[in-house]
């Protein structure tokens, strides 16, 4: 082996033993640096003929070449070397199942909520919200419940600060007061349009549409047991018109619960009863004719005929204007819907019981 035939192959020797690539860059430099081996035997050229240098020339151009190709041979290598340690550190397995993100769902009461409104929809009534802190003047005196009338202590109140003692505010002990609070809007906004402006104390007795609405929501009273809680739910239902029946009611009740169990043979009775705010007055109760509750009766909420001092309330005139209204306890369907026996695992918040209606 000639000179330049050892110093490649040391080179190529050297290259494979530099283990990363500033090493290799180091050994390089005895090759090919300002003072390395192929660049000494350039320089020794000085001494030799015209006709030696091209043949030694060539040869050396020949050594260079062959140490640049090993030199970006084993550059390329560690690379690849680097690039694939990389990739193997941050593999990812993409067999591992991914981490799942607990799907949250809505709440049994939530639900029912829902059904009611869409049920009450279809067959035209609003929807109308309000609020849960109350005035006296809605929750019972605007729904012709006197002063001393045993209703107000019936409902075992909780009263809040801002009231005066004249008109206290309340929680309100159901959602009964959003009767007179949407019915006055609804007559002043009509009453506007058709005469251009509302007369205080006098009763509308012009034409209007008709009021049909539901009032679903929270509502509080001093109780605590398996069947009470303080916090529960009602829906109100208000329907008034100028020809409105207790026929009506009886047959918006009857198809309502009819589709809210799915069971056409649901049989409902109308047991006579007592509100102030309505007159003639009766419990709502149900009875399933199959299932575990088969035969019972059981009582699902108000209703009655609206009274002519409520009506006056809503600022019209009961010689022309009629409805009837209706309470349900709206917990109370969601423990018959569900087959819930204790209504307070609706409020408990316990994950085992709640991720059941997911
Ligand atoms: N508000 C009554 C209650 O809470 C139910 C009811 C509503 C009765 C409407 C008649 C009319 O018990």
């Amino acid at each position: 082996m000639n000179d330049l035939q050892s110093v490649v192959a040391h080179a190529k020797a050297a290259f494979e033993l530099a283990r990363t690539p500033a090493e290799l860059e180091n050994t390089k430099a005895q090759y090919l640096g300002k003072s390395g081996r192929i660049t000494e035997m350039m320089k020794g050229m000085a001494a030799l003929s015209v006709e030696e240098k091209k043949t030694q020339g060539a040869a050396i151009n020949l050594a260079k070449q062959a140490i640049e190709a090993a030199l970006n041979a084993r550059r390329q290598a560690l690379a690849d070397a680097e690039l694939q340690a990389q990739l193997q550190a941050e593999a990812l397995d993409v067999t591992l199942p991914g981490r799942q993100r607990g799907s949250g769902g809505l709440h049994p009461v939530s639900l029912t909520l829902e059904r009611i409104e869409a049920i009450f929809g279809s067959m035209g009534f609003e929807v109308a919200q309000g609020p849960e802190i109350e005035s006296d003047w809605f929750n019972f005196t605007a729904l012709n419940t006197p002063e001393d009338h045993p209703a107000r202590s019936m409902h075992d109140t909780f009263y809040v600060e801002g009231g005066t003692e004249q008109a206290p505010n309340l929680l309100r002990t159901h959602t009964s007061p959003m009767q007179v609070r949407h019915a006055v809007q609804h007559v002043k906004k009509h009453r506007m349009a058709a005469e251009g402006s509302v007369p205080a104390n006098a009763l509308f007795s012009g034409a209007m549409p008709e009021i049909r609405v539901i009032a679903p929501g929270r509502t509080y009273r001093v109780d605590s047991d398996a069947t009470h809680s303080p916090m529960f739910h009602q829906c109100e239902g208000l329907w008034v018109g100028e020809n409105i029946s207790f026929k009506d009611l009886k047959f918006v009740l009857t198809d309502f619960c009819r589709t809210l169990f799915e069971q056409d043979d649901l049989v409902l009775r109308f047991r006579p009863s007592f509100f102030p705010f309505t007159e003639p007055s009766a419990e709502i109760d149900i009875q399933f004719q199959s299932g575990a509750l088969a035969g019972r009766w059981l009582e699902v909420g108000g209703s009655g005929q609206v009274h002519p001092n409520v009506i006056r309330n809503m600022g019209l005139d009961p010689e022309r204007y009629i409805g009837f209204a209706f309470g349900m306890g709206v917990d109370r369907f969601t423990m018959l819907r569900y087959g819930v026996n204790d209504l307070r695992l609706f409020f408990d918040g316990d994950i085992r019981f709640l991720s059941q209606f997911r």
